[in-house]
């Protein structure tokens, strides 16, 4: 009449919880997205990221300082230029802001901590698509391929640790390798954005880099009713040389990422999006949910799902949670 089995032995003191957890999120566990703009001199607030900002080349060194003290394991950088041009061409130019505030990050913080750059076009095309255009207006996969490989350099030289290829073009992360290999940066690592899903949560990012795409990313990233296919991007991502992988948005695609995770033999990434983020903002600033509790749920499950890194714009401030 009574149970023989009580599972909540384990559940009953802090102490004995804390020595049964099976997952753990450490500060160096997670990679802080950063935006710099440019041509300013103080950090810009996004509006539908409270709490975010387009950094100015200033601020942005100084977030990079704090990040390195409370011990989060990297940044992702992403650059907002003042002129957008058809091809993209402010991600190459050695004096683009993306590559002038990898030099500035990586003079400020030297090797401390790992710095990745976005390797994609959108924040930096007119038309706001990730690759160039062809006559007809669709998205280029093999001319936007040649940039991409020019761009992997340029960040390279400019002093990024890793490329983020997030475009999803077919090929980009072997033209990358072989652009970089071939230039001498051999030891510049890829994490390819390996599950990269076109969702509606990338909203607020729009605003973040000042996007002036119409219409959708649908013909290049992946269908959210799929999961067959992120299993063939790993497999070829892998043979095209990735260091590391990524699956994008994370809450809503915990269950690729746990394919990804007992598929892949390199690190894992997820990446809790701007739309995430915004998400637990406005339901805390509503008080119907507890924030930092939110907050370390969601990073939590996304360990537990099979992430070795989390991309988080939560990183500093949960890093300094973790650290105390
Ligand atoms: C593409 C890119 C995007 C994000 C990161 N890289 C936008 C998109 O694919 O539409 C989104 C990140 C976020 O929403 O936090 N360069």
């Amino acid at each position: 009449m009574f149970p023989t089995q009580r599972p909540r032995r384990l559940r009953a003191t802090p102490a004995m919880r804390r020595l049964v957890a099976e997952t753990e999120v450490r500060p160096r566990n997670l990679i802080l997205p950063m935006f710099v703009l440019e041509g300013v001199s103080e950090p810009v607030p996004i509006q539908a990221m409270p709490g975010v900002v387009q950094h100015s080349r200033e601020s942005l060194r100084k977030a990079a300082a704090e990040a390195v003290a409370a011990g989060v394991g990297g940044l992702m950088l992403f650059g907002v230029p003042t002129e957008k041009d058809a091809t993209g061409s402010g991600g190459v130019d050695p004096d683009g802001i993306l590559n002038v505030a990898l030099a500035d990050v990586r003079s400020e913080v030297g090797d401390s901590i790992v710095i990745m750059s976005d390797l994609c076009l959108d924040e930096f095309t007119d038309h706001g698509h990730c690759g160039v255009l062809d006559d007809s207006g669709a998205v280029d996969n093999d001319a936007t391929l040649a940039i991409y490989a020019e761009m992997g350099v340029a960040q390279a030289r400019a002093g990024a640790h890793v490329v983020g290829p997030s475009g999803m073009m077919d090929g980009q992360v072997g033209v990358i390798r072989e652009a970089l290999d071939a230039a001498g940066y051999t030891d510049t690592a890829i994490l390819a954005y390996t599950a990269k899903y076109t969702s509606a949560f990338y909203g607020p990012f729009r605003e973040a880099v000042q996007s002036s795409l119409t219409g959708d990313r649908k013909t290049y990233q992946q269908d959210h009713a799929n999961s067959r296919e992120a299993l063939r991007e790993l497999a070829l991502d892998l043979e095209e040389g990735a260091d590391m992988v990524m699956v994008k948005p994370a809450m809503a695609y915990l269950d690729i990422l746990r394919t990804i995770a007992d598929h892949a033999d390199v690190p894992v990434s997820a990446y809790q999006i701007s739309g995430e983020y915004s998400m637990i903002e406005a339901a805390a600033a509503n008080g119907w949910i507890d924030r930092d509790r939110a907050v370390m749920e969601t990073l939590t499950s996304i360990r537990r799902a099979g992430a070795d890194q989390i991309l988080t714009y939560y990183a500093t401030e949960a890093a300094t949670w973790l650290q105390s």
